[in-house]
């Protein structure tokens, strides 16, 4: 890794894509406002009315078909591609759009809607359409085992170890579009302290006191492709 070019980590949150049309979790318009979160992202909610969760994340699937990638995914995008040294990008959104936008580095921690999870079988595989309890595992060809591939409430995020080691070695952190609400991705930036990197925050509002280094405040499609622009231009 050239030394002037310090591997970055970028967290993003449901507030990157909310220009693309996808709604946020927290605020007056938020998902959280019309859906309990025990009734709808707990292991609990699912086995006491799966029918409610599979509607849940049927609907979030079907809307992946609406939408497109926005200025700021395609910024990402742009900073993988042209940036000499290394790019990370965990999300916690369960969209498609950095893939689209052609991120290809991405680490979806709290899963994917656009993927199965089998109890029987343990196997996962893509998702596209709706799901019910009597779909198939395309695996095992089993019914009545098929769950969004969601980590919800209470479960443990995907690749935590890959996440912790990136954090590890990264020169710069920089959280996009989340409100810093949910463990243990809002506690990356602690961990990016601890290992001296320049913490960045590109956010509608600031969310934590002094936690950040640098913050640049507004719409992510304006604040996201202006930094990666000076970024790149170093
Ligand atoms: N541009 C930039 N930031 C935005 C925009 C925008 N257009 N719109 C909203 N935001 C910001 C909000 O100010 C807020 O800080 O994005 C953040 C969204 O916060 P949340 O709705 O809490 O979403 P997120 O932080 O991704 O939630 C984390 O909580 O419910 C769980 O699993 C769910 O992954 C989710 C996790």
């Amino acid at each position: 890794m050239p030394y002037d070019f310090p591997s970055i980590v970028i967290l993003t949150g449901a507030g990157i894509s909310a220009e693309s049309g996808l709604q946020t979790f927290r605020g007056d318009t938020g998902l959280w406002e019309d859906h309990r979160v025990e009734d709808v992202a707990t292991v609990q909610g699912f086995h006491r009315n799966p029918s409610l969760v599979y509607e849940f994340y049927n609907a979030r699937r079907r809307q992946l078909q609406d939408v497109t990638p926005n200025g700021a995914h395609d910024a990402l995008a742009q900073l993988e591609a042209e940036y000499p040294g290394s790019v990370t990008l965990i999300t916690q959104n369960i969209d498609d759009l950095h893939e689209r936008a052609g991120s290809q580095n991405v680490v979806h921690m709290h899963g994917q809607a656009s993927s199965a999870l089998c109890s029987h079988c343990g196997a996962r595989c893509s998702w596209k359409g709706d799901m019910k309890e009597s779909s198939l595992c395309s695996h095992c060809q089993r019914a009545g085992g098929l769950r969004p591939d969601i980590v919800w409430f209470g479960e443990i995020p995907y690749e935590m170890e890959r996440i912790e080691k990136a954090l590890e070695a990264c020169g710069i952190f920089v959280s996009i579009g989340t409100s810093g609400n949910v463990y243990p991705a809002a506690g990356f930036v602690n961990l990016a302290r601890q290992v001296g990197a320049h913490r960045v925050e590109l956010n509608l509002e600031a969310t934590s006191g002094g936690a950040f280094d640098e913050g640049h405040y507004g719409l992510a499609t304006q604040v996201v492709p202006s930094w990666v622009k000076k970024v790149l231009s170093r």
